[in-house]
């Protein structure tokens, strides 16, 4: 009888619930390989760091960040042709202060990213532009890892400065502290028909 109830409490429930949107369903997609894909390079960094040297992870960090991505577009793309009915998914990642030219946020980007910091809520987004549904989730210093080659420069280890300097003269990625906000990870879905 017990059993029962709760089928049918369960049942409630869920009938009462919304139907998501594409736009939400979306942002709660991005969220789980965001997940995925941090964690396994946070792994990775992490063993480079371990291995190779401080200064010879900097160089691995630069190199290793291209072919993981297309590594992990490849299963997260199909996720989401399979579990979304997406036609494409692409991530990246980008930063107010970014390290690789590439990453620079445009203007839509930059104003959502400055809102995060000014107002200290910085929550997953998600919105349309030209066909595509885009999302954003924030990127923290989560650990004392980060702040190796992200931290204030008189704490680190002077080589790895040196190689920053070398490999990215432009670098604006120092300075941070552990759980401040460092950017955004970046997706772009596309769907066979324009999203509603
Ligand atoms: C061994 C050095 C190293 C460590 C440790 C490291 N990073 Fe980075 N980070 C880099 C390099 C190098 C780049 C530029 C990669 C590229 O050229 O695409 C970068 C780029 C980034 C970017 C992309 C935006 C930009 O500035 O270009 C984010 C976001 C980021 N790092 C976050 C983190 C976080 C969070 C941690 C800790 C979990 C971390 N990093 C640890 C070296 C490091």
């Amino acid at each position: 009888m017990m059993k029962f109830f709760i089928l049918i409490s369960l049942l409630m429930f869920l009938s009462c619930q919304k139907k998501l949107t594409k736009q939400e369903e979306a942002t709660i997609f991005a969220g789980k390989a965001m997940q995925d894909i941090a964690s396994g390079m946070m792994a990775e960094v992490q063993k480079a760091v371990d291995t190779m040297g401080a200064k010879k992870a900097v160089l691995y960090c630069r190199d290793f960040v291209p072919g993981y991505t297309q590594e992990k577009l490849a299963t997260w793309s199909q996720k989401a042709r399979e579990e979304l009915g997406a036609n494409s998914f692409r991530f990246r990642r980008i930063s107010l202060r970014n390290r690789n030219p590439a990453n620079t946020p445009n203007e839509l980007e930059k104003a959502i990213l400055e809102d995060w910091e000014k107002t200290g809520r910085a929550q997953p987004t998600g919105y349309e532009r030209d066909g595509k549904i885009i999302t954003l989730h924030p990127i923290k210093i989560a650990s004392p890892l980060c702040l190796n080659c992200h931290g204030k420069i008189e704490q680190m280890n002077p080589d790895i400065v040196k190689e920053i300097r070398r490999l990215y003269p432009n670098d604006l990625a120092v300075g941070y502290s552990l759980g401040e906000l460092r950017g955004a990870f970046l997706s772009e879905f596309t769907f066979p028909n324009e999203p509603k």
